[in-house]
């Protein structure tokens, strides 16, 4: 599976264009490619690829149906525009607006009701790695999804080292596979698909694809270039 995510980038005119170069990617039906435009353009996207197999995504939603949440979307506003995933807790949200996966239980149970599934992101900081607590810091973002009651046959798993986010640093081979193992034995599943993101392009994808444990990739800044995302997709068609 590879996502792209394109965060609060695209204006409208350029978020059309892309989604009407990606409608024209060519890949196999084993491989499942999925797009998160800005929520404002997920209406309009949904119509350009209809009839494709690509998937349209939004970048949050809340988990109430409704109520006086001033500048909120929630998971079945955004299901009812097109959506079939939402990218969860990622860590630009965590950072900004303090989301936990505490906070965010509510939302994903919203989520996987609708029929959606959840790309939940979890990662460790730069911070968090040197001294040592990588592998703590993301069990310990994951472990409450196992304690929540929820089914948890629908979730994607996004592993996102917040160091090699939009910074052109990729964790290394050793570091992704270390980290899917630690997610898969908290997770303890063997349907879950876990995803890396962090700075893949087409040139770091084919030794991230390789990499034991991963299921694709979640792609920021370099979704943002048709060619190259058609590219990523290509990588993982060849790995
Ligand atoms: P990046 O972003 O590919 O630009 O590093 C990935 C993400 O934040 O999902």
């Amino acid at each position: 599976m590879i996502i792209g995510n394109w965060k609060m980038n695209t204006p409208r005119s350029d978020a059309l264009a892309l989604a009407n170069a990606v409608v024209e990617m060519k890949y196999l039906e084993s491989t499942r490619v999925g797009i998160c435009p800005p929520a404002l353009w997920i209406d309009s996207i949904t119509r350009i690829v209809k009839g494709s197999s690509i998937l349209i995504g939004a970048q949050d939603c809340v988990g109430d149906k409704f109520g006086a949440q001033t500048g909120c979307i929630n998971a079945n506003m955004v299901h009812e525009a097109g959506c079939s995933m939402v990218i969860l807790g990622h860590s630009e949200r965590r950072t900004r607006f303090a989301e936990t996966t505490e906070k965010l239980l509510h939302t994903i149970a919203a989520v996987l009701e609708t029929g959606m599934f959840p790309v939940f992101c979890v990662g460790e900081t730069k911070k968090q790695r040197e001294s040592g607590k990588a592998f703590d810091v993301v069990a310990g973002q994951l472990r409450p999804l196992l304690t929540s009651g929820l089914d948890l046959g629908g979730i994607v798993i996004a592993y996102e080292p917040v160091w090699a986010i939009g910074t052109g640093l990729s964790a290394t081979r050793k570091d992704i596979e270390e980290m899917h193992a630690i997610v898969r034995e908290v997770i303890n599943r063997d349907d879950t698909l876990v995803l890396y993101g962090g700075s893949v392009s087409p040139v770091s994808a084919a030794d991230i694809f390789n990499a034991e444990g991963v299921s694709g990739a979640l792609v920021g800044g370099a979704s943002l270039s048709a060619n190259k995302f058609a590219a990523i997709v290509a990588a993982w068609e060849r790995r």
